[in-house]
Order: structure tokens, then C-alpha cells, then sequence
């Protein structure tokens, strides 16, 4: 739009030039064609500059702008499988019980019994909602990749789906995800999930360092819907402490995702890769969530919310029979 402005503004330049020179009082000003010289250039200079800049977000909607993440290392392991990398933050963000009790539907029990087994040491009352801001990288079938694209939202683990009282399942039910790719949309509003297209900070990455920070490593992502209040934001800094252990994250990651129930999402992500098992291939990090999503009421703020930053490669078997998955524990 500001490109067209700048346009028209070009294109009547020369036609306001012609008239000042042609001005009578003006012609006595020799200044008069410099300046529009100048204005032309800078108009010309701002033109480019405008081109390069909505270019680019154009690019991000259509997915070819570029990213540092490392190659699929899985890909051709899994040629028939949908397989991708997943790199960015994952964080527990410790809610009442109370609250998760009005969040999650109340047709399905919480196993409270599943997480304290794993984290013996968890506050009383009090259960664990997640965060995960991530980019998805190189999603690819028999041979077919589709864009990058990123997403973020709050998820809830330990939920029995089946009324078991045994495995675990997690309701993801809102995604806030890149605007524009119509595949990984649909892909997740086939599940029953409340998507958001937005549009990501940064554009085509999983997060960005903040220079001058003053806590060491600190990085930061964003994400704002396009067309409604949702919106996600992290800052995180790297962390010395070991809150929780990393067997708690694979746990909870590697649970079969439902968002109305009906179909379920086996993603399976691997911490034996290359991309994880790389020195500081996970890092664990302390800081700041503020969201604006569903299922929660207005903004939310959590401080001081303990995750890992980390790439993993993931292998995705999609709309599966949720029932399916009575006894699974995941893969370990
Ligand atoms: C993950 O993303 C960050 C931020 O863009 C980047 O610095 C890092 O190299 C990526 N990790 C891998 C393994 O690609
Ligand atoms: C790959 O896909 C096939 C067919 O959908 C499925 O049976 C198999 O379990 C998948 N492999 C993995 C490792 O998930
Ligand atoms: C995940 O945790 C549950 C509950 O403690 C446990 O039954 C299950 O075996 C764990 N799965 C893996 C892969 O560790
Ligand atoms: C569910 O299983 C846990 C652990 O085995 C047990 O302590 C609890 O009483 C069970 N709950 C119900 C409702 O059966
Ligand atoms: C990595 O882990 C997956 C799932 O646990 C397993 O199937 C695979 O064999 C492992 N790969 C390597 C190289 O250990």
C-alpha cells in the first residue's frame, strides 16, 4: 500500500519538477531543480527500501523466507512417514489444579497420579499447563516438503481421554500459527482446534537473541493473531537449575494430542538425534510468558517459568483413532 503511494508521488515528481522550473518566481531559484533531485532520489531510495521490506513479509506469508534451522535428519530414515524438526521453547507453567479442573472439559479426569510419578516434588494443588513456541522445519512426506511455518499456544497434559485412569493424553485446543500457510491451518483445524493465523516474531525462525540483555542467552518470540486478541509472547534467558528433568519434557511431549476428541496426533519427537545431541543441543531456560488464548480468560502473565530450548527431529502419524492409544506410554 505505502509502495503505491510512493509510486504515484514518483511518477508526479517530474511533473511537479517541469512545473517549477517552468514557474516563473522559482525559475529564479536555482536551488529549486536540486531539490527536486533530492526528493526524487529519496522518493526512488524509499521506494526500494519499501519493495525489500513488504517483500519480505510477503516471502514470510508464502514461506520462502530463510532460516538458520539445521536440515530433517530423519527424513530419509522415514521416506513414508511425515517427518520434520521442531525447534524453540517448551515450558511448564505450574496452574491450580482448580483452574485446570474449569479449563479442561469437564467429561475428562486429570491424572494427577501420572505427573506426581514423575515429579515427585510438585507443588500440592497445583498442575502442570505447557508452553510451546515452536518452528517447524522441513515437514516432508514420500518426498514432499511442505513450508516452514511456526506456531505457539498452551497445552494440557495428563488428561484421560479414555477414562482409564492410565494414559495419558494431552488437549492442545487452541494454536496461534503462521497466517497464510493454508496446509499446516487445516492440518491442525481437522483436529477441532481454534486456530489463530498470525503473524511471528521472528518471521521465519524459532526465536531471536535480545542484544544487551542482562541475563545471559536471552532470547524472545512473539506471535499476534491476525484477526482476533490472541497472542502469545516469551522472553527467555538461559538457567543453570535443573527444575524439572528432561524425562519429564519427553514424557509430556511424546503424549497423543486431541483437541476435540475425535482424531488424535501421535507426534513422536526424538531427543536421540544429532540436532539434540549436539553440545548445548538443549539448554535449559528460565523466564516470562504473557498469552492472550483460549481457553484462558484475557492476558495472562507467568514469571519465572522453567522450559528447554531445544531442536528435535519428529516423526507425525495424524488423525488416528484416539482409542487406539489405550496403554501407550510412548517410546523411550
Ligand atoms: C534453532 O533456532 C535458533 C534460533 O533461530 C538457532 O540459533 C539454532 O541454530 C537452531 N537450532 C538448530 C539445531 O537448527
Ligand atoms: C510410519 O507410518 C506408518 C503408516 O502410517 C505407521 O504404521 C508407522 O508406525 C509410522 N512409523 C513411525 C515410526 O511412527
Ligand atoms: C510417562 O509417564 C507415565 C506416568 O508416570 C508413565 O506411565 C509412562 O511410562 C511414561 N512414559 C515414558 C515414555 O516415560
Ligand atoms: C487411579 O490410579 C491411581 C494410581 O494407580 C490410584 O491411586 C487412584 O485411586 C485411581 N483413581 C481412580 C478413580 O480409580
Ligand atoms: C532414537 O529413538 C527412537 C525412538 O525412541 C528409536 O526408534 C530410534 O531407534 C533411536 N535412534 C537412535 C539412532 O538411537
Amino acid at each position: 500500500m505505502w509502495s503505491t503511494y510512493i509510486d504515484v508521488a514518483l511518477l508526479s515528481s517530474p511533473v511537479l519538477a517541469f512545473l517549477t522550473v517552468q514557474h516563473p518566481k522559482m525559475h529564479s531559484k536555482p536551488s529549486n531543480l536540486q531539490y527536486f533531485l533530492f526528493t526524487f532520489v529519496s522518493l526512488l531510495l524509499l521506494r526500494y527500501a519499501a519493495s525489500t521490506y513488504f517483500g519480505t513479509s510477503e516471502q514470510i506469508l508464502l514461506g520462502t523466507c530463510t532460516t538458520v534451522d539445521q536440515p530433517n535428519p530423519i527424513a530419509s530414515l522415514y521416506p513414508n512417514n511425515a517427518t520434520g524438526t521442531l525447534n524453540g521453547t517448551v515450558a511448564v507453567i505450574p496452574i491450580s489444579l482448580k483452574l485446570a479442573r474449569q479449563l479442561i472439559p469437564p467429561q475428562y479426569g486429570i491424572l494427577e497420579h501420572a505427573y506426581r510419578a514423575l515429579l515427585p516434588n510438585f507443588p500440592r494443588g497445583m498442575y502442570p499447563a505447557i508452553v510451546q513456541a515452536l518452528h517447524d522445519h522441513e515437514v516432508q512426506a514420500f518426498g514432499y516438503k511442505i513450508d516452514d511455518f511456526t506456531r505457539t499456544g498452551i497445552e494440557f497434559p495428563f488428561v484421560d481421554l479414555l477414562n482409564d485412569n492410565h494414559t495419558s493424553f494431552k488437549w492442545a485446543p487452541s494454536l496461534i500459527m503462521s497466517a497464510g500457510h493454508e496446509i499446516a491451518l487445516k492440518g491442525a483445524a481437522d483436529y477441532g482446534t481454534n486456530v489463530f493465523p498470525a503473524s511471528f516474531e521472528p518471521g521465519c525462525d524459532a526465536y531471536r537473541a535480545v542484544p544487551k540483555a542482562k541475563k545471559p542467552r536471552t532470547t524472545s518470540f512473539s506471535a499476534l493473531s491476525l484477526d482476533s486478541a490472541a497472542s502469545l509472547t516469551t522472553l527467555f534467558s538461559s538457567t543453570e537449575e535443573e527444575h524439572f528433568p528432561l524425562s519429564f519434557f519427553k514424557n509430556f511431549t511424546n503424549q497423543p494430542t486431541f483437541a476435540d476428541g475425535k482424531t488424535c496426533d501421535n507426534m513422536i519427537r526424538l531427543f536421540n538425534t544429532s540436532l539434540t545431541t549436539a553440545p548445548n543441543g538443549i539448554e535449559r531456560v528460565k523466564g516470562t510468558v504473557r498469552a492472550n488464548i483460549h481457553p484462558f480468560g484475557g492476558e495472562q502473565e507467568w514469571r519465572g517459568v522453567y522450559g528447554l530450548r531445544m531442536d528435535t527431529a519428529f516423526i507425525e502419524n495424524n488423525y488416528l483413532n484416539c482409542e487406539d492409544f489405550r496403554g501407550y506410554d510412548g517410546l523411550e
